[in-house]
């Protein structure tokens, strides 16, 4: 994952200084960049409070993002970061269990973003994951309320 951020930065980098001529790096690449960058604003606000910047959470209230299972099921997450989730919940061989807030204020382009991010660094998925897929999961969520 060091080598994937050290490849973005420098692909960012050249974007800059390409300015945007199309002799520089494709189209999607530059759009996926912009979710990187966009999703990782939305995860430093909206999570790294709790799950902490580095994905590893804090201690036995909160649980990692980095290395879950929970990655495995798109979604499962996508109707967590929307609705929230509590009960207790085993990651990574530890249990947990606090609340974790749900996220009405968020849009679907914003978790669109978020996810392309967590994907694109703690899971497996390096491209766009689109808001037409967001909305479509979101539409299906099983929420006991
Ligand atoms: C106030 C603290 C808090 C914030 C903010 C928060 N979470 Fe959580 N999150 C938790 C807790 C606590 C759990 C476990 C809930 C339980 O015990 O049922 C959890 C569970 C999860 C899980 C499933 C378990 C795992 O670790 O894989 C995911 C995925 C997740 N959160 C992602 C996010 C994302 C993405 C955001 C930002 C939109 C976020 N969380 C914001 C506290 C938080």
């Amino acid at each position: 994952m060091r080598n994937f951020w050290h490849h973005i930065k420098n692909k960012w980098l050249l974007t800059l200084l390409c300015g945007g001529l199309s002799a520089c790096g494709s189209t999607d690449q530059i759009r996926y960049e912009q979710f990187m960058i966009n999703g990782e604003q939305h995860y430093l606000l909206h999570c790294a409070n709790c799950h902490q910047r580095d994905g590893k959470g804090l201690r036995d209230l909160y649980p990692p993002i980095a290395g879950s299972d929970f990655l495995k099921d798109r979604k499962r997450v996508v109707c967590v970061i929307r609705h929230g989730m509590s009960g207790p919940v085993t990651v990574k061989g530890k249990t947990y269990n606090q609340a974790m807030p749900a996220n009405q204020q968020l849009y679907e382009t914003d978790i669109a973003e978020l996810v392309t991010y967590i994907y694109g660094r703690w899971g497996d998925v390096d491209a766009i994951i689109p808001a037409d897929t967001i909305r479509g999961i979101l539409e299906n969520c099983q929420v006991s309320e």
